[in-house]
């Protein structure tokens, strides 16, 4: 492949991937379609060869301009979204825009313009949440919040898409991920970074109730490379590294990594309808060669330590239209 399309390129998991395509593949040129929102940040691709990548602003669901930016592409990877789910319990429509809307008109433009494959990243939350075992790629969608919903939607619609007009498109359901370059709107983040800053870390429901299982971001962007030149059309990728952690033991180590107390540990009301633990089985993805490579000891270490050294990258995002979402979210300033 020679000219890849990275729609949300300038998020976490993007931008992640952006950077691991450029080190691994050093004839592939990339271009990045992003509406810069609020998650979106031009900073996450500043280290990066600027020869090797060209930068469109753009917005998924604007078909023209989607389609200008992917003629001559051979391949495109969405990771434009709108992700994170307290911001979906507040409101949901930029959601169904981005998620259900946005997804479709990349099916038209792929459709539209012969592309050879298009990955579509998508959640293991689509699934719902699971006591015991994992769920599989046969098993039914159940999601349980408006970001969830709207990311069941937008893989439904890609489905038929592909079993209508055979539209080359594979998804991937991936965990939980941490990393560099993530919003401090999420949890690990959010606890790093106010743990730096001596403030509360808002633990819902005091910690000890839901799980999630942490693969680390180049993992994820390894797994969806493998996707991109190995999938099969129509089907669907679990992926996970099979490290479950209860949220009160990742806070824990934050705090431990961070070298402040539990004092900082602030138990407060629930997130409405919080999926207690999400699994997904991914041998169909590691039967294609996929293997987490990322041990949690060490990425979970170096991640607190990439915060503790980029206060510069993480200090502008805890400003302006921050702040007022954390006091609607958590009822005191950040
Ligand atoms: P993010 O919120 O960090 O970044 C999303 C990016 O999409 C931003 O750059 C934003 O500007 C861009 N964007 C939003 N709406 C757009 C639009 N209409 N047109 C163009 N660009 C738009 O997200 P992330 O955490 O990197 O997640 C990327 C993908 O991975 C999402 O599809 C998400 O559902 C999925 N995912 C995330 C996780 C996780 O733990 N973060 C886990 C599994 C799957
Ligand atoms: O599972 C994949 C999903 O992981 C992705 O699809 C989403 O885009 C991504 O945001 C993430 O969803 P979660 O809801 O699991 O992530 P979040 O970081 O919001 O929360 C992780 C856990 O931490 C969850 O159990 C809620 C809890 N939490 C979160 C926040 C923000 C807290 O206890 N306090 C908080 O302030």
């Amino acid at each position: 492949m020679r000219r890849i399309l990275v729609t949300g390129g300038a998020g976490f998991i993007g931008s992640n991937f952006v950077r691991y395509q450029l080190e691994r593949y050093p004839d592939v040129h990339i271009v990045v379609f992003d509406k810069l929102t609020y998650a979106g940040n031009r900073a996450n691709l500043v280290d990066l060869d600027s020869s090797r990548y060209t930068f469109v602003l753009g917005d998924i669901a604007d078909r023209p301009a989607l389609e200008t930016a992917l003629d001559g592409c051979d391949a495109l990877v969405n990771f434009a979204a709108d992700t994170h789910v307290d911001r979906s319990i507040m409101g949901a429509s930029e959601f169904i825009a981005t998620n259900v809307t946005g997804v479709y008109t990349i099916a038209e433009c792929v459709r539209a313009l012969g592309i050879p494959r298009a990955v579509l990243v998508s959640t293991d939350e689509v699934y719902g949440s699971i006591d015991a075992g994992a769920f599989r790629e046969t098993d039914p969608v159940a999601p349980r919040n408006p970001y969830a919903a709207s990311k069941a939607s937008g893989d439904l619609m890609a489905l038929a898409h592909h079993a209508t007009f055979g539209t080359p498109l594979i998804i991937t359901r991936g965990s939980n991920t941490y990393g560099p370059y993530q919003h401090p709107e999420k949890v690990l983040p959010l606890f790093v970074t106010n743990a730096l800053e001596g403030k509360p870390l808002p633990l819902y429901r005091g910690g000890e109730h839901n799980v999630r299982d942490w693969l680390h971001v180049r993992d994820h962007g390894a797994a969806i490379d493998c996707v991109l030149r190995k999938g099969t059309p129509g089907e669907i990728y679990n992926i996970a590294a099979g490290n479950e952690r209860e949220n009160l033991e990742l806070t824990r180590k934050i705090l431990e990594l961070t070298g402040k107390d539990e004092s900082l540990i602030q138990p407060v009301p629930d997130r409405p309808g919080h999926d207690r633990r999400y699994a997904v089985d991914a041998s169909k993805l590691r039967s294609l060669g996929w293997v987490p490579e990322v041990p949690w000891d060490d990425g979970i270490a170096a991640t607190v330590a990439w915060y503790c050294e980029h206060e510069t990258w993480w200090r502008p995002l805890k400003s302006g239209e921050f702040v007022e979402y954390y006091r609607r979210q958590y009822r005191v300033q950040p």
